[in-house]
């Protein structure tokens, strides 16, 4: 089939379903995202009415896409994890050391429904602890619907590509999210970057998929690693920043030296 009618016959399909595209032009079906599976997730998400139509791609990520939808009036987000081009790998080792998800059987698409609802999950707690992050609204299989950040349509900017107007206190902000998350939401973020941080007003953080408890055995890696990549990115900006270390050390309570 060639492309274009590929796309016709999937967007028939979608119309059978009662998925209703909002803008079909800027709809680009993404190789490998609409599979079986996905499609009757989704189709059983429109079912309960928690989806009304699904905008444009908002952006295509390494493991996961992310499209614009309509929850009636309510903007939300809908991020599809890709069964088949995920990184498998990669995402086992974030998941076998969780104990909240160990007992997860290692088939491919298991592990993509447990990275799915752990996303969920840890959304929910870093919202529970009070941190501006999207409101997770459901998962199923490999969908996860959040609330839109972002106006008409478009997300807020990624901190990376954002004119800050004073650097030194959004990066204190960011520094005080990492606090939070680690003492009260248990949580280290894991992929904390420029790239991973939205910002309109102040600072938000997304894609938590990743994200793991304090007990999983390279929460502290992971921890540090996110320091460095903030104090990477303030530095840049002129800020200047507290020592990693000292960072470390105030977050977790240990008191691990400068080699
Ligand atoms: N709740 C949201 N509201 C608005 N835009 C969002 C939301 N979640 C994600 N986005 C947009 O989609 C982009 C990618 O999202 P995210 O970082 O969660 O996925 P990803 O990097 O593709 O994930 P992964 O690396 O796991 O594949 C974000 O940079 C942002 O532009
Ligand atoms: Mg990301």
């Amino acid at each position: 089939m060639s492309f274009e009618k590929e796309e016709d016959a999937f967007d028939q399909r979608l119309a059978e379903m009662g998925i209703r595209i909002k803008d079909a032009d800027n709809f680009k079906v993404s190789e490998n995202v609409f599979d079986e599976v996905t499609l009757l997730a989704l189709y059983k998400l429109v079912h309960k009415k928690w989806l009304t139509a699904i905008g444009g791609s908002i952006s295509t990520g390494k493991e996961a896409n992310v499209f614009y939808g309509d929850r009636g009036d309510t903007a939300i987000a809908i991020k599809i994890y890709r069964i088949q081009s995920a990184n498998f790998t990669t995402m086992s080792s974030y998941i076998t050391g969780d104990r909240r998800f160990s007992h997860v059987k290692k088939s491919r698409k298991e592990l993509i429904f447990a990275w799915t609802k752990k996303e969920f999950s840890n959304l929910m707690r870093a919202r529970e602890a009070g941190l501006p992050v999207p409101e997770p609204l459901v998962w199923d299989r490999n969908i996860l619907i959040m609330s839109f950040l972002g106006d008409d349509q478009v997300p807020y900017p990624q901190l990376r590509t954002v004119e800050i107007e004073q650097p030194d206190r959004v990066y204190k902000d960011i520094i005080a999210m990492i606090e939070t998350l680690y003492s009260k939401a248990e949580l280290v973020h894991g992929d904390l970057s420029e790239f991973n941080i939205l910002y309109h007003d102040h600072p938000y953080l997304i894609d938590m998929g990743q994200s793991v408890t304090r007990d999983h055995p390279r929460a502290l890696q992971f921890l540090m690693r996110d320091i460095r990549n903030v104090n990477r990115f303030f530095k840049k900006k002129g800020c200047s920043v507290k020592s990693e270390y000292e960072i470390f050390n105030k977050v977790t309570g240990l008191n691990v030296a400068k080699p």
